[in-house]
């Protein structure tokens, strides 16, 4: 598995210093405000665990699993909801914790749910972003990395559901991409 790997971008050590100031950040913001702190399935996975090990304050956890890329590199722009949630949004502060940014696609889709079901506030932390890639006009609340254009994989992220055990976030050999 190593071996597909052309290079590692972000360490272990440089993930965790980031997702720890990240939970401190946070836990200052949302402060008295009882946050559901939603995971985005399953590329999140990671970060959430993380994330919400370094927050302090009294919080709810919810999962939703959509899709978009399905097995391809490519964003299919069409984005289904998988697994939903348990937890009625309406009236809640809701923090979703999502891995990556890229196209935009599946976090204005989401947004736009959440909101519909009378969310209180909407915010977002995405780990990652590639702002080079939007198709929608979209800004994380909170974000720990802005990332070049590679196809990144690692710490939750996949190609085709694998590597995502990596501890590192690191970039998959270009020969290894399906076009
Ligand atoms: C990936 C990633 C984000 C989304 C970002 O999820 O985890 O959720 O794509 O891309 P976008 O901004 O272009 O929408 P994916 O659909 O691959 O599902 P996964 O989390 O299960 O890997
Ligand atoms: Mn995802
Ligand atoms: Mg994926």
């Amino acid at each position: 598995m190593l071996n597909d790997i052309q290079e590692v971008l972000i360490t272990e050590e440089e993930l965790k210093a980031k997702v720890k100031e990240l939970g401190e950040l946070l836990s200052r913001e949302y402060e008295g405000r009882n946050p559901l702190v939603i995971c985005v399935l399953k590329g999140a996975f990671m970060f959430m665990s993380d994330l919400v090990k370094s927050m302090t304050v009294p919080l709810e956890v919810d999962f939703m699993a959509v899709s978009s890329y399905g097995k391809s590199t490519r964003s299919s722009g069409e984005v289904k909801i998988i697994k939903d949630l348990d937890t009625p949004v309406e009236g809640r502060h809701v923090l979703i914790v999502e891995d990556i940014i890229d196209s935009g696609l599946t976090l204005s889709y989401l947004i736009d749910v959440l909101e519909r079901r009378n969310a209180l506030s909407v915010q977002i932390v995405a780990l990652f972003d590639k702002p080079g890639r939007r198709t929608v006009d979209l800004e994380p609340d909170y974000k720990g990395f802005t990332i070049p254009d590679a196809f990144i994989v690692g710490y939750g992220l996949d190609y085709s559901e694998r590597y995502r055990n990596l501890p590192f976030v690191g970039v998959l050999k270009p020969e290894l991409y399906s076009h």
